[in-house]
């Protein structure tokens, strides 16, 4: 079995508030290892919202300093003895965790064998590593929040659900783009989805990511335009809010017709939960919301099984940041404080 006898380089913060700083030290080894741990050499990270979240604010931070980075893709380095899916070398995309350990802002993560995917082939690292945190949260969204079983999870199908039509909230941000792929792999084919975002980005929500229809999100008549585009004009079962687009706009639950679910998912932003109206069940999601869903341990190996069949997308075009390293990092950090539009932000290592 391999070791690593390598420098790591890992991009911190120190204190919130602060600016990252690098910091070298010796990477972890197969001894550091737990039988079912996976080392991975990343190439390339994404950028979340939750990454500045944190260092911003220090939110769920349970200590000083911080290696931040929930997405990322790269090699495999190194791997525990009971790890069987994976080889040194294979290139793979992962869920890595906040922390010194597992976070992905540094060259070498360790990650659960679970939480590891293959990559595409044909995909870069860049590519790769914008997929997992987006994917997770919208499927949280999904099993949790509107009550759906995807079929690509064990013991799942999509007989059961009440939910004919679904307004995606945000559909052009990561986990809107996303939470479309995923509402057009489980519910049926005749399914309504519709999704808002401004509108340069309907033609990639509606042929490309699977949308019946988008909807311009400043649209004055938002309501009444999502009520037209559903079958009888009644509205409709259920709203995935992946940006928290809720806060702001009134009137919005109006959209759900009133002889149906009445659902409204919403991704926790950080913010205070979009408060509704009393005949509306809302129900709020997280990604760290996944250990309690049906076949939680699967995911990482369904979505490497819907991308090696072409049935879950690139969900959003990368804007790969200039550079590498401590000002790559830096600007990435910045693109995404100042808001990204229907792009994701990836760093190289
Ligand atoms: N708690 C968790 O586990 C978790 C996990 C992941 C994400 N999140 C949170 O979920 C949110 C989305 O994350 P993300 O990475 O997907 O964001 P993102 O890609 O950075 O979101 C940017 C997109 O949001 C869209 N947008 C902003 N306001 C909108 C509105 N009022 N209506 C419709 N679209 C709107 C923009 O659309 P246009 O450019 O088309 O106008 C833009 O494309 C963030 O608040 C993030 O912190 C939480």
């Amino acid at each position: 079995m391999a070791t690593t006898a390598a420098t790591n380089t890992r991009y911190l913060v120190r204190s919130q508030g602060s600016p990252l700083t690098a910091s070298t030290n010796p990477a972890p080894t197969t001894a550091d290892l737990k039988p079912t741990e996976v080392l991975v050499r990343l190439r390339a990270v994404a950028v979340n919202p939750a990454d500045y979240k944190m260092i911003d604010s220090g939110h769920r931070v349970q200590s000083w300093p911080l290696v931040a980075g929930l997405d990322g893709a790269g090699e495999v380095a190194a791997v525990g003895e009971q790890v069987s899916r994976f080889r040194v070398g294979d290139g793979v995309l992962a869920a890595f965790a906040t922390g010194e350990r597992s976070g992905s802002f540094q060259d070498f993560a360790v990650v659960e064998e679970r939480m590891v995917a293959k990559k595409p082939e044909l995909w870069s690292f860049e590519e790769a590593a914008s997929v997992v945190v987006c994917y997770i949260t919208a499927l949280v969204g999904l099993v949790k929040g509107l009550g759906l079983r995807p079929p690509f999870l064990p013991s799942q199908d999509t007989t059961s659900s009440p939910i004919k039509s679904v307004l995606v909230l945000g559909g052009s941000s990561a986990v809107g783009a996303a939470a479309i792929q995923l509402l057009r792999l489980s519910l049926p084919p005749e399914a309504t989805i519709l999704a808002t975002s401004s509108p340069r980005h309907h033609r990639h929500l509606e042929e490309y990511l699977g949308a019946s229809k988008a909807v311009d999100r400043s649209s004055k008549s938002l309501v009444q335009d999502v009520q037209q585009l559903t079958p009888d004009g009644h509205g409709v079962d259920a709203i995935v809010d992946a940006v928290g687009a809720g806060a702001g706009s009134d009137g919005i639950f109006d959209v759900l017709r009133t002889d149906g679910l009445q659902r409204y998912a919403q991704v926790w932003t950080g913010d205070e939960e979009v408060s509704v109206l009393s005949r509306v069940d809302s129900v709020l999601f997280r990604s760290r919301d996944l250990p309690s869903i049906d076949g939680h341990e699967e995911v990482l190996r369904a979505l490497e099984k819907l991308l090696e069949e072409g049935k879950y997308k690139l969900p959003l075009p990368v804007k790969v940041v200039d550079g590498r390293g401590l000002a790559a990092f830096e600007s990435g950090l910045g693109l995404v404080r100042n808001g990204v539009s229907g792009e994701k932000v990836v760093v190289r290592l």
